[in-house]
This record gives C-alpha cells, sequence and structure tokens, in this order.
C-alpha cells in the first residue's frame, strides 16, 4: 500500500475551518435568519425526489465554500467517479464497492440477470407455481439474517407495508438470543413458510445457528429432508457452505464479493421485500436509488445532497466537537431507519486508521443514534433542547401520508417544524422571565424559575422532505445515506468499507462457548478474571 496525502489537519482548507468556527462561535442562528430572509431559499437543494432545507445550521455561504474547498482538496469528485467506475477503493480487502451497479441493471448484466432470477422465483410464489410441501400457498416468509443481511431489508420491509400484495407476511430472525426465532416460529405454519437464509459469508454463528433451529423445527412438525429444497432459500456468496448445509444448488441466489454486507438490501439480499411488495416495486425501489446515484455522480458539490449532508456531518463532528449524530424521521413507516444507518454508518466509519494504516489524529465517525417522532419528543429531545452537548439532527418528514388519520399529518408535520425550530431559536433570559411575569408569577418567582427555561437554541438540524415515502423515495432515501457515509469516509481517509474491528469479538467468542457449555478444559482462565467469574456464575446457575 503506498502512503496517504499529508494528514488531513495539516491542509490549508482545515485550518481555514479552524479559523471560521471561531468566528461564528457566538452567532446565534436567530440572528442568522433575523438579518436574512432569503436565508431559508438559499440553503435548499433537491435532488432524487428528496429536498434538504439546511439553512438551521453554524453556517453562512462561506462555511459552504469552505466545506466544499476542504472536499476538493481531498478530492471528493475524484473518489466518487473511482467508486462508479469500479476502483478497487476498498483498499484492504483489495476490491470495489459496487452497491451502485445493484441499482443500474440495464447497465450491468449481471445485475439484470439476478433480478430477472429474482423476478422469475418472485412469481413463481405469487402465482402459485412454487407452494409448500402439501401444495398449500406460502403465507409466510422467514429472513433469517444478521447485520447487513437484516436491517436494511426489514427497514424496506416496513418502509414500504402499503405496497405489500397481502399474500406473504414478512418475518425477520437476527438475534442469537433464541427468544427472537422461538417467538417467530409461534406465529408460522410450517406447511406455508418459506424461509430464507440470508449470509453473506455463510460462516456466521447467529445466523447459521438460526437456520439449524428452522430447519429442525420444519422437520418436527411434518416437513421432510426431501421437502427442505422447497423451503429453505439461501443468498450468500458462499455457494458451497450452503449446499453443505443442505440448500439445494438451484435454491442459492448469488452475492457478490464487490458489494459490502450493509450496502447489500439491493441485492437478492432483498428478496423478502421483492416478495411481499412484488418485483415492480422492487425495481422501483432500485431506480429510486439510482437517481440519487446519478445526482451524486453528476450534480455540482454545492448543490449536492450526499455531499452537503457529509460536510455539515464534518463540520459539527470535527470542529464544533459534535459527538453523535441523530436521525429523527417522522413517518412511522421509516421508524427502522436509525437502526439501519447506525450500522450503515458506525460499520463504515467507525476506524482508527487512515487507508495507509496511520492512526487518525482526528476523529472519525460519530455515534449514530435516534428515533422516530414525535415520540423522542417525549422522550430524549429535553437532552437535545437544554442538555450541555451539541446533537446535530436529521429530521426526515414525507409531506403526503398513506394513512390520512384525522389531521394526524399536519399535527405530525407542525411537531417536526416545532423541534427544528425550538432548536434553532430556543428561547433567552428575558422571554422566559417575560413569560413567567405574563403568567402571573412574581418579577422574583420568575427570575429563579426562568434559567430553567431557558433553551439555547442555536442547535443545529437538517430537515429531508420527500413528496410521500414510495419505493423510489425510500430508494433514494437509502442511497444519500450511503453515499453520504462513503464522502465522511473520504474526508477522514479510512476505508468505509472494510470492518475489521467486529472480529475480534467474534474470535474471543469462540474460546468462551465451549467454557461456558463445559465442552472444554476449565482450568486455564479465560484471560481475565471478570470474564472467568462470569463464565462460574454461568457455570452455576
Ligand atoms: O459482524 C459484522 C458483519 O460482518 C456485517 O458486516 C455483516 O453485515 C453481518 O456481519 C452479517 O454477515 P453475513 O451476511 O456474512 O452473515
Amino acid at each position: 500500500m503506498t502512503k496517504g496525502p499529508a494528514s488531513l489537519t495539516d491542509r490549508p482548507e482545515w485550518q481555514a475551518l479552524v479559523g471560521h468556527q471561531k468566528d461564528l462561535e457566538h452567532i446565534h442562528m436567530r440572528e442568522q435568519f433575523r438579518v436574512d430572509p432569503d436565508r431559508a431559499n438559499r440553503f435548499f437543494i433537491s435532488g432524487g425526489g428528496l429536498s434538504l432545507d439546511y439553512s438551521r445550521n453554524r453556517t453562512t455561504d462561506d462555511s459552504l465554500a469552505k466545506l466544499m474547498a476542504l472536499a476538493r482538496a481531498c478530492d471528493v469528485p475524484g473518489r466518487i467517479e473511482a467508486m462508479f467506475r469500479g476502483d478497487a477503493i476498498n483498499l484492504t480487502e483489495n476490491r470495489p464497492a459496487l452497491h451502485v451497479a445493484l441499482r443500474a441493471p440495464e447497465e450491468n448484466p449481471l445485475v439484470s440477470e439476478d433480478l430477472d432470477r429474482m423476478e422469475a422465483f418472485v412469481e413463481d410464489v405469487q402465482q402459485q407455481r412454487r407452494t409448500g410441501r402439501t401444495g398449500k400457498a406460502f403465507t409466510d416468509v422467514v429472513s433469517i439474517g444478521i447485520g447487513g443481511s437484516f436491517l436494511g431489508p426489514k427497514l424496506v420491509s416496513e418502509a414500504l407495508k402499503p405496497y405489500c400484495l397481502g399474500q406473504l407476511q414478512s418475518h425477520y430472525v437476527a438475534n442469537i438470543d433464541g427468544t427472537h426465532i422461538a417467538e417467530v416460529l409461534k406465529r408460522v405454519n410450517p406447511e406455508t413458510t418459506l424461509f430464507l437464509v440470508q449470509s453473506k459469508s455463510f460462516k456466521t454463528q447467529e445466523t447459521l445457528e438460526n437456520s439449524k433451529v428452522a430447519r429442525d423445527w420444519f422437520l418436527a412438525n411434518g416437513g421432510t429432508e426431501q421437502d427442505i429444497a422447497g423451503h429453505f432459500i439461501a443468498v450468500t456468496a458462499n455457494a458451497p457452505e450452503a449446499v453443505e448445509f443442505g440448500i439445494d444448488e438451484d435454491n442459492i441466489f448469488p452475492m457478490w464479493d464487490w458489494v459490502g454486507g450493509r450496502y447489500s438490501l439491493w441485492s437478492a439480499i432483498g428478496l423478502p421485500v421483492a416478495l411481499t411488495i412484488g418485483m415492480a416495486n422492487f425495481r422501483a425501489l432500485l431506480s429510486g436509488a439510482h437517481e440519487l446515484d446519478n445526482h451524486f455522480r453528476h450534480t455540482p458539490l454545492e448543490q449536492n445532497l450526499p455531499v452537503v449532508m457529509a460536510m455539515l456531518g464534518i463540520w459539527y463532528s470535527n470542529f464544533w466537537g459534535a459527538e453523535t449524530h441523530a436521525i429523527l424521521p417522522y413517518d412511522h413507516y421509516l421508524r427502522s431507519l436509525p437502526a439501519h444507518l447506525q450500522q450503515l454508518d458506525m460499520e463504515s466509519n467507525g476506524k482508527r486508521v487512515t487507508q495507509h494504516g496511520e492512526p487518525l489524529n482526528y476523529h472519525s465517525g460519530p455515534v449514530i443514534w435516534g428515533g422516530v417522532g414525535a415520540n423522542g419528543q417525549h422522550a430524549f429531545h429535553q437532552l437535545l433542547h437544554q442538555g450541555t452537548r451539541l446533537i446535530p439532527v436529521d429530521f426526515i418528514i414525507p409531506l403526503n401520508s398513506h394513512n390520512n388519520v384525522a389531521s394526524h399529518h399536519a399535527t405530525l408535520f407542525a411537531n417536526c417544524l416545532s423541534q427544528s425550530r425550538a432548536l434553532m431559536s430556543g428561547k433567552t433570559l428575558s422571554e422566559a422571565i417575560e413569560e413567567l411575569v405574563g403568567e402571573g408569577l412574581s418579577e422574583d418567582q420568575a427570575r429563579s424559575l426562568a434559567p430553567h427555561k431557558v433553551v439555547p437554541g442555536n442547535k443545529p438540524s437538517n430537515t429531508l422532505l420527500m413528496d410521500k415515502a414510495t419505493p423510489e423515495t425510500v430508494g433514494a432515501l437509502i442511497a444519500l445515506y450511503e453515499h453520504r457515509t462513503f464522502v465522511q469516509g473520504i474526508i477522514w481517509d479510512v476505508d468505509s468499507f472494510d470492518q475489521w474491528g467486529v472480529e475480534l469479538g467474534k474470535q474471543l467468542g469462540k474460546g468462551i462457548l465451549p467454557r461456558l457449555t463445559g465442552d472444554s478444559d476449565q482450568s486455564a482462565g479465560a484471560g481475565d478474571s471478570s470474564t472467568d467469574h462470569l463464565i462460574q456464575l454461568f457455570r452455576r446457575r
């Protein structure tokens, strides 16, 4: 591997941002809005069916120019092209990251072939040419997978529930906590359930153990070894292991090593989604993502949604000390978006060395967290408003709901807007005193209570809009965050497509399990007294 560029923090563009942050430190966004009525118009961009209002950020036009100068200095445009070209941008694994190819089947015969195969399978199930072992139509699909083989498809299954054709229900099993699979199996009928074993590596302990439980349950409930072929499908890049597990070769859908697990929902990993919403809707999901890909590839940085969102994230993480970033979808259907983005971003950019192995002297990815609005307003928003930490927020809300229940959507929208406004403008001490006096408190009482009512404001947020959560806009939304993550990885000079850090826990787990079950020599310690003590407690239970 060749050595990387000069340290990021030595770049003049970085240093310019350090100075610029000091200039803005004491400027309140309230004031920026007051003196600049056009702010909301200027800080508003669109692409791929999504629009972003980023006016409520601690930025000026100059900040944006400086952030884009840093992006150019780090060759963001060149790296974007390298990704689309299929260069081996995942340096530590020496392979491309070509999830974008999965969204452009007409340009990629291999992808197109896979999609056609998925389509034939989905139609066979839907039209009951393929049925359960007793000839009954399939009613349930249980997807067994974890991480990227779980979070993306689960998110999309929920997000596109209004598009479900109604014939099949999807269920997801991820955890090695036996409760997860036990509860799912209670709800399904072995005669009419299709199992999808979803694992790129086909080596993941949780997935393999849960799949064995599903197979045993199937066999214990009337199925025979011969029937397994009709009820168990695998999606994997490791076909030999799947065959070894007992899955019929014809029932294996491929995954490619040039698509990372957390970027794989667009591949056959999306099968549980396609089975429930149909192939036309699944293709619409891909085309929405593809539209966003085109926006990302061809739009100047200043109007480029993923680039602008990425650089704002860098601004807060590296220049304002923000340690976390909140994702707040105001849409029940998008409730699993924070969990998916957590893996996408934290597994991609939770790195400590550059692509070339040198320790970082700046922070890489922040903690990504969040939850659905308006519920969070009655739970954790207090800390956003009055806590001591700076937490940038992404509000995500469709203009239209699939469910026009009373005036709920307008109320939901009002809640979202009131939160972003409150975060931005806050409430001053004099406003708090005036309000309390207006409520009948004496001047003294008002002065004593007012500090508790002060909301400093000046808290940044983005508002991301779409017309409605459709296959196209949901596809675009997920692709937007994938590219945001990629751009931040470029700036931090990390490999956003590997995940070596998760391996250590897996390795150590292999040594601990036989000690817990008594299958290995107990005399040697595990290496630390805490682990030994907890192993003893487990064995004595
Ligand atoms: O443990 C992390 C991880 O490797 C993720 O990157 C991946 O999405 C997940 O496990 C599941 O992996 P697989 O699809 O190979 O079972």
